[in-house]
């Protein structure tokens, strides 16, 4: 395999290290070593897991001493070690989404990470690029970064990077088409295959290309064979066209069957029986299956070299910790404190990840308010405390993360009255709160009140949990518990009302912003146990808002285009989900994608296209060919701060195909790039644009195409601020 030139502006993070110091090479090397001393019997037990609760973590592989390998942990989840206590609770993937910034990605990675391996976990299940979200309403969405393949793509690649640096094995999830929690085990998303490749693979190379060891494959179906079964989609296109080194474990009984799972490429069982019945569809039936042929001796020995090679990758051969006074079923207590001094990052993305949408006449900004009303429910932490509902099964108080396996216990949770209080305390603020969300309260509180800050959410998370009639998949894109009514209620009583919203992803707001009186709304997503001390920073003006829309808020749910089917899903709307879709229908969106405002302003100026170069020879590489990844042209502008405080911008590249290519969405993400700049100060944005990201998928040719003609590249402030356009031509 040959070494690749990364373009490290891509990750543009000056902490960007290559995941692990191991190289495949001499992962496999070892790998193949040592599996030439294993029994078939040893080599089926690294594919099989040891049982549902029958170790510590939710997943474990027994150990193989005369190797030296431990029992393998295999620990949720993308946000937090899941089950432990004293880890930290990051913001969730959709709001660590909304930062666009490459450099906290890749430092909430490597602090997830740390946190993972000194509690003993060998492999972290995250980062999610599936769901990518194509459906505003399914219950998993908020795991992920973005609903856009590029933006999910950058912050899967940093994630992996940071965890692996850190020296954890990450497991890209789930693998492919878990677009909804309905129906998810029985389902089948049958997706076109310029489609896949242009979208939903998309993330997932990122993630292989930045060589994750494992990849998730998940519940659902795919072209009628579930995912954990489908040769396709495991051999063919992960293993083969992407080149995937590591190993495929299914998602938690997501497998059906011994040999179909095993003869389309997965390789490991998760829990290896189904959730504690003791029946294991691997271990001795494997061992059968070889014996008697029908799994091939090949197949075995590759799932077990895989395996070993991405615990030699990552050098958890040497010293690595074990996990030692906390389980995942004694309440997970006893422990390590890993904490360490994490929750900066957690901080910085839950303030950098807030989406200012709407601030008339500057209302924020605060300034010394006499008095604030602060109303709602999601002011608060749940009184019953943080953690009081199961995998947070409930949404009760502040609303900091979803619901499901992708959850963690709160270390504490600073809510936005426990900030915002400490904050008017030492500016002489008087506080009311309004802790309910009873319109009446609110009214009351809020008509006394110089300005009136209303909280409101919106909740969704995995199938098996359903809260308050939403069985992971949310019913509507409406605030729960009446928020609308809410709202209403306090902006007929106060002419400064300001709206702040938790959410999982997009909601309708026309009724909100129908009210004159709502003069701010403040998209603060789910922000983590940093919650309040983030939006306190934002609200008072110590840091400008420069979070960005990761995906669009419609005017109306039907506007979206897709929806929770109902039986089996054809991706019928093909390319044109999200922003493609407002696009190429013509839609207005309420706020596009890439939307945010400052409390600066940017100009842009002195757009530098240059021109395309050719990509040098490709050969097969994790990621897929490696010249896709050779940078063809790199696009510059200035973005100048030419407001009255420093803030950061994040300026956006979208590109639109020349028209020799097939019909394609009128402006696809390509590049993004984040500067911090004082007032009046101007600095360079640059856009490395890879061969991958001027080409489409060709389906008959069965690869990238880059499509000779003038490539449109604009260059703006969101997917419709475009302020400067030039072209690209082949
Ligand atoms: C992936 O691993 C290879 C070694 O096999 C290394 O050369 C490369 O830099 C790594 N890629 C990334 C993106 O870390
Ligand atoms: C699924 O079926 C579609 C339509 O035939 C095809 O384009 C695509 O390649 C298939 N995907 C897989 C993974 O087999
Ligand atoms: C999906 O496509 C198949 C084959 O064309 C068709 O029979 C089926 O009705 C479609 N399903 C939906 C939900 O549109
Ligand atoms: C800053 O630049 C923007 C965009 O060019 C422009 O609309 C605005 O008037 C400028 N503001 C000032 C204070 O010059």
């Amino acid at each position: 395999m040959k070494s690749l030139a990364i373009p490290l502006l891509v990750y543009a993070t000056p902490v960007f290290a290559a995941a692990g110091d191991g190289d495949w090479a001499s992962a496999y090397s070892k790998a193949t070593a040592a599996l030439a001393k294993l029994s078939n019997s040893q080599k089926v037990g690294l594919a099989t897991g040891v049982g549902w609760q029958k170790g510590g973590c939710v997943g474990n592989i027994a150990a193989i001493s005369s190797i030296g390998f431990p029992e393998l942990c295999l620990q949720d989840g993308p946000l937090g070690v899941r089950y432990a206590q004293q880890v930290t609770a990051f913001p969730a993937g959709i709001t660590t989404g909304s930062t666009w910034d490459t450099g906290l990605m890749y430092s909430r990675g490597n602090a997830l990470g740390t946190e993972s391996k000194a509690l003993g976990v060998h492999v972290q299940l995250g980062p999610v690029g599936g769901p990518l979200g194509k459906i505003p309403v399914a219950g998993r969405n908020w795991e992920g970064f973005s609903n856009d393949p590029y933006l999910s793509g950058m912050a899967m690649a940093n994630t992996v990077a940071g965890m692996q640096a850190a020296g954890v094995q990450a497991c890209a999830k789930h693998y492919i088409g878990n677009e909804q929690e309905l129906n998810r085990g029985s389902m089948s998303a049958n997706i076109a295959d310029r489609t896949n490749h242009e979208l939903y693979l998309w993330p997932f190379a990122e993630a292989v290309r930045a060589n994750v060891t494992s990849v998730m494959c998940s519940y659902n179906k795919v072209n009628s064979s579930y995912a954990c079964e489908n040769e396709a989609l495991l051999t063919g296109l992960l293993k083969d066209e992407l080149d995937f080194q590591g190993y495929v474990v299914s998602d938690w009984a997501a497998q059906h069957t011994t040999t179909g799972s095993a003869n389309a490429g997965m390789d490991m069982a998760m829990p290896g029986d189904n959730f504690g019945d003791n029946n294991f569809l691997w271990g001795q039936n494997l061992l059968n299956a070889v014996s008697s042929g029908s799994v091939s001796q090949a197949r075995l020995d590759n799932m077990a070299t895989r395996i070993l090679a991405g615990w030699y990758f990552l050098g958890q051969d040497q010293g690595y910790p074990t996990q030692t006074g906390w389980t995942s079923w004694n309440g997970g207590g006893g422990g390590p404190n890993v904490q360490g001094d994490h929750k900066t990052v957690a901080r910085a993305i839950a303030r950098d990840g807030i989406v200012l949408l709407k601030n008339e006449n500057n209302a924020l900004p605060l300034n010394k308010p006499a008095s604030l009303a602060l109303i709602g429910q999601d002011a608060i932490v749940n009184p019953s405390g943080p953690n009081a509902c199961t995998d947070r099964g409930c949404d009760t108080g502040t609303l900091a993360m979803g619901w499901g396996s992708g959850t963690c216990q709160f270390p504490y949770l600073t809510a936005p009255y426990d900030a915002i209080k400490s904050k008017a305390a030492t500016d002489g603020t008087t506080v009311t709160l309004s802790n309910t969300d009873s319109t009446s309260a609110g009214a009351s509180a809020a008509g006394a009140a110089a300005t009136a800050i209303v909280f409101i959410n919106s909740d969704s998370g995995e199938g098996y949990i359903t809260v308050e009639g939403a069985a992971g998949d949310r019913l509507n894109l409406n605030p729960w518990h009446s928020g609308n009514a809410l709202v209403t209620a306090v902006a007929n009583v106060n002419k400064k009302t300001i709206v702040v919203i938790h959410s999982v992803g997009p909601l309708i707001l026309e009724t909100i912003l129908a009210l004159d009186n709502v003069v701010a709304v403040v998209w603060a997503g789910i922000p983590g146990q940093e919650s309040g001390n983030g939006l306190v920073d934002v609200i008072y003006g110590s840091t400008s808002p420069s979070g960005k829309l990761p995906y669009t808020i419609a005017k109306q749910q039907s506007d979206y285009g897709t929806a929770i089917a109902s039986g089996d899903d054809n991706y019928s709307e093909g390319l044109y989900i999200d922003y493609r879709n407002f696009d190429h229908a013509n839609i207005e969106p309420r706020y596009e994608f890439g939307f945010g405002l400052s409390y600066t302003t940017f100009s842009y100026s002195n757009l530098v296209t240059g021109s395309i170069t050719s990509p040098g020879s490709g050969s097969s590489a994790p990621g897929g060919v490696s010249n896709l990844w050779d940078v063809v042209a790199t696009v510059t502008a200035t973005v100048t701060n030419n407001g009255t405080v420093a803030a950061a911008e994040v300026a956006q590249l979208y590109i639109g195909l020349p028209s020799s290519a097939p019909a394609s969405p009128p402006k696809q993400l390509r590049g993004f790039d984040k500067l911090s700049l004082e007032a009046g100060a101007g600095g360079t944005v640059r856009f490395p644009l890879r061969a991958k990201d001027l080409s489409y998928w060709n389906s008959a040719a069965g690869a990238w195409v880059m499509p000779t003609g003038t490539f449109n590249i604009y260059v703006g402030s969101s997917s419709r601020d475009i302020r400067l356009t030039g072209s690209l031509s082949t």
